[in-house]
């Protein structure tokens, strides 16, 4: 229980509060993280209220002193949480009185926790944000070296995990460079989004007092000053955008990582993971997992979760801030901390994997995966597409019923497939890759340029 006096809020309250109400309402545990911005914040709002006259300059430099102080004690991890810090602002607040005494008690005056927990909360996305650009970086160009090394190497491509028509790895690879770079503008939107400063916006009209909102939107690095002081405090939408941009690359992630689950299994041998990035199993002395491959995977249920959460506990709140809200430090942290774990890790993978040549190879010429090319030939000996498309169908029953592939195609399976007299082109796979030169197509030309592109935007981040 804690007694009037030692909250923020204990004025208006004769009674003690219920420790499971303390328990329930209290947001330090996820909050806590936050000192930095918050002292921040703090002293950017202090040193406005001195330069504007609203407090004394030696309450300003008291109170910058005493918040100089709390941050030392922070980052050294002395600073010693007490029963009644409800949440970060509180603890901070409550030290910094006990140090400065009166003039910590002045620190309040023109803000109310309603804006400075969105402050804080904006500061700590862009910020970080911008270190998750930098990981992202070098997931990025961890891809695009592999497949600068992997331009001639072929492999499947397919569709329905069905063997459709033969790649370049490198192209493959560089698919997944493009949607990091969709990525990477959704971050940078996000962090735009988090550009506006609520900081003066008090509990939901704003000051009485003659603050200078402009002095501590410049002195915190925002670009702008949020223009309604009830959507300052009561929207969330910069998180959400932050959210959504780690939802999408999750979902990015999951599929990068379920590739190479299915490539380094032993049924299709694409891929051997570094031992660094796999493990053993404690039972089956033979096995190796790709458990960094599968955490990608699965972690993108978690991270859309968190979309989910903060759009759910937001919808509905009548104008301005509601306690519901307290609830969106979880989620955003929680996104952050999955991405900064994910992300080297990927990296790395993707860095150490042996990509194995030879199965690839083999696997692109093998079968039916020049069908289409063969198509094509009939198209421009004059056929039309429809019927090329159904005869090169009934030769492909033919040879499988036969068990061998379209190279080898008998003078009976062309007859069987009305295709009597058909002389075969060359059905390689190379050819088949290199008949595709169009703009994003797999002709070797293309992909060069391709390459050329996406590193050239990667490097622009
Ligand atoms: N701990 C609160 C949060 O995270 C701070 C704002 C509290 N505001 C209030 N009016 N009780 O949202």
């Amino acid at each position: 229980m804690s007694g009037p006096a030692s909250r923020l809020w204990g004025g208006r309250f004769e009674g003690t509060s219920a420790e499971a109400f303390d328990a329930l309402n209290a947001s330090l545990p996820v909050d806590q993280r936050l000192w930095r911005e918050d002292i921040r914040g703090s002293r950017a709002h202090a040193r406005m209220l001195g330069a504007q006259g609203i407090i004394g300059a030696d309450d300003a430099a008291a109170i910058d002193a005493g918040l100089l102080a709390i941050e030392a004690e922070m980052a050294a991890g002395v600073f010693v949480f007490l029963p009644g810090d409800e949440d970060i602002h509180t603890a901070v607040e409550r030290r910094l009185t006990e140090i400065a005494g009166d003039a910590g008690r002045r620190l309040h005056t023109g803000r109310s926790r309603n804006d400075q927990v969105i402050t804080d909360t904006l500061l700590w996305i862009r910020e970080h944000g911008r270190a998750q650009g930098s990981a992202l970086k070098a997931l990025a160009e961890a891809l695009l070296a592999r497949a600068a090394e992997h331009l001639d190497t072929l492999v499947p491509g397919y569709t329905h995990l069905q063997r459709a028509q033969p790649v370049r790895l490198a192209h493959h690879l560089l698919a997944y460079v493009w949607m990091l770079c969709r990525d990477h503008r959704r971050l940078l939107f996000a962090i735009e989004s988090a550009g506006e400063s609520p900081l003066g916006s008090g509990a939901l009209a704003g000051s009485g007092f003659a603050i200078d909102r402009d002095m501590t939107a410049a002195e915190l690095g925002f670009d702008r000053l949020s223009p309604n002081s009830m959507d300052a405090v009561g929207s969330r939408d910069a998180l959400v955008d932050y959210l959504a941009f780690a939802a999408q690359l999750g979902v990015h992630l999951s599929r990068l990582g379920a590739e190479f689950v299915w490539w380094s299994s032993e049924e299709v041998g694409f891929v051997v993971l570094d031992d660094a990035f796999a493990s053993g199993s404690s039972m089956l002395p033979q096995k190796k997992n790709p458990d960094a491959a599968e955490l990608a995977r699965g972690k993108s249920a978690r991270l859309s979760a968190n979309l989910q959460g903060l759009l759910g506990a937001a919808a509905g709140l009548p104008l301005a801030y509601n306690k519901d809200l307290q609830d969106d430090k979880h989620y955003v942290f929680d996104a952050a901390d999955t991405i900064d774990l994910l992300l080297p890790a990927m990296s790395g993978m993707v860095a150490t994997a042996g990509f194995r040549v030879d199965s690839m190879s083999a696997a692109a010429g093998e079968g039916f995966l020049a069908a289409t090319d063969l198509a094509d030939h009939l198209v421009r000996e004059g056929w039309p597409f429809r019927s090329a498309h159904e005869a090169v169908g009934a030769l492909v029953r033919a040879c499988s019923d036969r068990g061998v592939g379209l190279t080898e195609a008998s003078p009976e399976d062309l007859r069987a497939a009305g295709l009597s007299g058909v002389v075969l082109p060359l059905l390689t796979a190379e050819a088949s890759v290199e008949a595709k030169d169009v703009p994003g197509g797999t002709a070797r030309a293309r992909v060069v340029t391709q390459l050329a592109d996406a590193t050239a935007r990667v490097s622009a981040w």
